[in-house]
């Protein structure tokens, strides 16, 4: 199939963000380290977070080295968030991105230590020294970041995911958690790399409703996928939330309507994204159509 302009463009992203956490993820961390820090960040991995960073800062002329730095530091978090949700006191998983988990190829402490020096080596990524991105900037990238994947993000997602296991939720407690654990890191991705260029706050607000839709679309799209697809397709073990007796998208609503729900919620967002009238938003328009048709 002939690429597209789309698939030419991400291409172009995705080389320069893997170059540059090549560069950056430290080899020579002391004792091993640095050697699962790498095998947990490079080589794998859709990138989608920081796709929709540098889509993010295109549609808004965002300054590039600053949104490059922003790509890679929420995929470090990301990493990072894999790395922990994987081990045997979360989700006890073995497969990740196609290769054994961090903690089955280094072992559970180096696993945990790599996780805390991904997330620390985020915000070091965002601080350099004040001539490749202005400290004003560095400060707000590093607040959206860190917002996003604390305990009112990511981490309180994941706690609350934990504290459900056997529970039933009703939908509105599963959105919450959803939006936590996934959604806030995503809707942060897109926001960071607005923060690379200028917005008006309704261009701003805009712009966190297609994040807040598109982040819940792709965790109500992972629910289906981990009963709709095969280990090998995802590179991740498949059923695990039914053995896990977790609640999803998939057991509270049923495979159909959390289908057409995700439809819906990509809708919401390409509705958002209309609204910012922002005059480059054509990567973003179409990262929201992939959260949804994606298979992996
Ligand atoms: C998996 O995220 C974990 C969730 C937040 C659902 P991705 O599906 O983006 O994983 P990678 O980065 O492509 O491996
Ligand atoms: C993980 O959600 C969200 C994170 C913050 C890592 P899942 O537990 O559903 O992610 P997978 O399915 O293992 O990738
Ligand atoms: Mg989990
Ligand atoms: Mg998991
Ligand atoms: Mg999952």
């Amino acid at each position: 199939m002939k690429a597209t302009a789309f698939d030419e463009w991400a291409g172009r992203q995705l080389a320069d963000v893997e170059a540059a956490l090549c560069a950056w993820v430290p080899a020579d961390a002391p004792a091993a380290l640095g050697l699962a820090m790498r095998y947990g960040v490079l080589d794998g991995g859709k990138r989608l977070r920081p796709l929709l960073v540098l889509a993010g800062a295109e549609a808004v002329g965002g300054e590039r080295g600053a949104a490059l730095r922003a790509a890679c530091a929420v995929e470090l978090i990301h990493a990072y968030s894999l790395v922990h949700d994987d081990m045997p006191c979360m989700d006890n998983d073995v497969l990740r991105r196609g290769k054994p988990t961090v903690h089955v190829q280094y072992g559970q402490a180096q696993a945990m230590l790599a996780g805390d020096a991904m997330q620390a080596l985020a915000f070091e990524v965002l601080t350099p020294e004040a001539e490749l991105i202005a400290p004003a900037l560095q400060a707000r990238l590093c607040g959206l970041l860190a917002r996003a994947a604390g305990h009112a993000g990511m981490a309180g997602g994941q706690a609350i995911d934990l504290a459900s296991v056997g529970r039933p939720l009703d939908e509105q407690s599963l959105r919450d958690m959803h939006h936590r654990k996934t959604g806030a890191l995503l809707q942060a991705s897109v926001l960071m790399g607005a923060a690379c260029g200028r917005t008006s706050d309704d261009e701003w607000a805009a712009l966190a409703r297609y994040g807040a839709a598109l982040g819940l679309a792709f965790q109500v799209i992972d629910d289906i996928l981990d009963v709709t697809q095969a280990s090998e397709t995802l590179g991740k073990t498949a059923g695990k939330d039914v053995d896990a007796n977790k609640p999803t998208y998939v057991t509270v609503m049923g495979l159909d309507a959390a289908l057409r729900h995700a439809g819906e919620l990509r809708d919401r967002a390409q509705a958002a994204l209309a609204e910012a009238r922002l005059p480059h938003a054509d990567w973003l328009a179409q990262l929201a159509d992939k959260v949804v048709e994606r298979d992996s």
